[in-house]
């Protein structure tokens, strides 16, 4: 089997594993609402949830891209603004620590992707095994930031020491741009989370630090773990 083929079925097994989890508060529940994140992994989530799209009131879309596959599932789009919490968010991450800190945004969507996450009482990250790191920061981290801003964003996140690359031709769902930053050395999560915020022109920075994963599933060769956040 090459690479692609078994990171491939690790992914598609990591979103059944969420579904079984997910599976009995669905039925329990006749007006279920889910949070639901974006990219390659969570696209195979999608289409297990499309089994209970008749069961489920909706789902809340962290992208355009989720939205449309939802859609096209026949899973109900809900917005944000209507409802007030969502019981679970599932999603990918590009890197996840032991501590369930991630970084998140290779797909560009991390603005919503925060926000949806954040009104979510769990967060379940599903990965294959190559996300799981002991350090965060191999991963470039991402930075959504006004257009305006891009060059004194830039400045201060040379200063941390990263090396910042504007990502070609990318036009995020809110119409910004988005600053990967290579060779972070990350090792207050929490800190960097909260500097990078403040500076004037970001919208969001990709380390999901202080609302980060409560239970993570990890697909491996060996099996797929379901661990809670101690
Ligand atoms: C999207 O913006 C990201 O945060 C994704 O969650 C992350 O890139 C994981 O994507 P894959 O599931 O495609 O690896």
């Amino acid at each position: 089997m090459n690479i692609d083929t078994r990171q491939i079925n690790l992914k598609q097994e990591a979103s059944r594993a969420a579904m079984n989890f997910i599976t009995p508060y669905i039925l329990e529940n006749n007006n279920f609402l889910i949070g639901v994140g974006t990219g390659s992994t969570v696209d195979f989530f999608i289409d297990e949830l499309s089994c209970f799209s008749c069961s489920i009131a909706g789902a809340v879309a962290s992208s355009d891209r989720t939205k449309s596959k939802l859609s096209s599932c026949g899973i109900k789009v809900i917005e944000l603004n209507s409802i007030d919490h969502l019981p679970f968010y599932v999603d990918g991450a590009d890197e996840i620590d032991e501590s369930f800190c991630m970084i998140k945004g290779g797909g560009g969507a991390l603005t919503r992707e925060k926000i949806v996450s954040s009104v979510a009482d769990k967060f379940i990250c599903i990965v294959d095994e190559s996300k799981l790191v002991n350090r965060l920061g191999s991963f470039p981290l991402p930075i959504e930031v006004i257009p305006m801003a891009v060059n004194s964003i830039s400045r201060r996140l040379t200063l941390l020491g990263g090396k910042v690359v504007l990502r070609d031709g990318f036009i995020t769902d809110n119409g910004n741009v988005i600053i990967d930053v290579h060779n972070l050395y990350i090792q207050d999560q929490l800190s960097l989370e909260k500097e990078i915020n403040n500076f004037p022109g970001v919208v969001t920075n990709g380390l999901f630090a202080i609302n980060r994963a409560d239970i993570l599933i990890l697909a491996a060769d060996e099996g797929v773990q379901l661990i809670h956040r101690y």
